[in-house]
């Protein structure tokens, strides 16, 4: 999982140049330096699977691994724009499970918050749809969602904005929605096949100007977002904070890797930064539980208790789709013929997301 490490480790025994050592205390030795003034995030689902939301290609919780048992061409179809057009319903299905204001941001999300708070924050490079960056207060503008998110949607076709409580009206049932113009509506979430937001490409320039990179939660398995880490200058330092080694950090000067959870990583940092208490308060502020004690990411087992629990809905509603399509059927039966002529599914299919005539004048 996760792309492939290409170049070469860096040789170890040559010392870095800005920072002490290749460790997260040195991290926040540079950012406490007062060196450092433009830090870039560059995230991914890893962020969020402390929130519940999980990932897309851990083995066992991640979402690819589980929506594998639906009778999808593959996974990743389920964000494909030309299997959408085909059967949008295991979408609408997933975006009943993932509609935001079911979770809330966790103590990455609020890390990333302190630095904007302190000016520090040039920008947030996010691959996740869950707008949590939002909703721990970092300032919209300070976030570039790279594949988009749930935060607008439009019509795939004409491109005419919906109506958002008419579209959470349709996703709350599973019922795909349709633009008058008969398109389909989707949020403005980037599909496998879409361009990327015209935000990700007019905000590349800002990478030539960072002077921190801290990539968390991600395989870097998807460009081009996967090659933005690259696009840091050579003697900037870049930190990868993840669960497995992935892209090519590590390969110079001023890298540093620290693997396993980034909740308890971004910890290590704060604790060093002297930020921890006031992020606990921010962040059960942010549950509205304050007062609870210090977080602790989900389990795995919790997680996984989670990801069945959202395939196992995605499946029902499915399910539930697939009843509807064969009582669509009989119904057609009846009107046609009394002998139950063998109607084409498809035909029920395309009859059962008809393209909405425009009202005539
Ligand atoms: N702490 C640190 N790392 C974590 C954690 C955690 N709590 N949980 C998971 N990870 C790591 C995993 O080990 C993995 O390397 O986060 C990474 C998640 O990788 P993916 O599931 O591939 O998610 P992401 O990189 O965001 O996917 C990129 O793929 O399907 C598309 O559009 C979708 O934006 C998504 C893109």
């Amino acid at each position: 999982m996760g792309q492939e490490q290409s170049a070469e480790p860096f040789d170890q025994s040559i010392p870095p140049t800005k920072l002490l050592r290749r460790d997260l205390l040195a991290v926040a030795e540079y950012i406490k330096s007062g060196q450092c003034k433009k830090v870039v995030f560059m995230v991914g689902a890893g962020i969020s699977t402390a929130a519940g939301i999980p990932d897309f290609r851990s083995p066992e919780t991640g979402l690819y691994s589980n929506l594998a048992r639906l009778d999808l061409p593959r996974p990743e179809a389920v964000f494909d724009i030309s299997y959408f057009r085909e059967d949008p319903r295991p979408f609408y299905a997933l975006a009943q499970e993932l509609w935001p204001g079911k979770f809330k941001p966790t103590l990455t999300h609020v890390f990333m918050r302190m630095f904007a708070d302190r000016g520090l924050l040039l920008r947030c490079f996010t691959q996740n749809i869950d707008t949590l960056e939002l909703a721990a207060g970092i300032p919209q503008d300070k976030i570039v969602f790279s594949h988009g998110s749930f935060a607008g949607q439009h019509c795939i076709d004409c491109k005419e904005e919906f109506d958002r409580t008419e579209l959470e009206e349709h996703v709350k049932i599973g019922k795909p929605a349709f633009c008058a113009c008969g398109g389909l509506v989707k949020p403005d979430i980037t599909f496998f096949g879409e361009a990327l937001p015209a935000d990700f490409h007019n905000s590349l320039h800002l990478l030539d100007s960072a002077d921190l990179a801290i990539v968390m939660g991600s395989s870097l398995s998807v460009y081009p977002f996967a090659s933005l880490p690259q696009r840091i200058d050579e003697t900037v330092p870049r930190v990868l904070m993840n669960m497995e080694k992935v892209g090519e950090i590590g390969t110079r000067r001023d890298d540093v890797v620290w693997l396993g959870e980034c909740d308890d990583g971004i910890r290590e940092l704060a604790e060093e930064l002297g930020w921890w208490e006031e992020m606990e308060e921010v962040w059960k502020g942010l549950r509205g539980d304050v007062g609870l004690e210090t977080p602790v990411a989900l389990s795995e087992d919790t997680l996984e208790a989670e990801v069945t629990k959202l395939t196992d809905d995605v499946e029902k509603s499915l399910r539930v789709a697939d009843e509807h399509t064969k009582w669509v059927v009989k119904g057609l039966d009846k009107e046609k013929t009394p002998s139950a002529a063998a109607v084409d599914v498809t035909q029920v299919e395309t009859h059962a997301f008809p393209k909405a005539e425009p009202e005539k004048e």
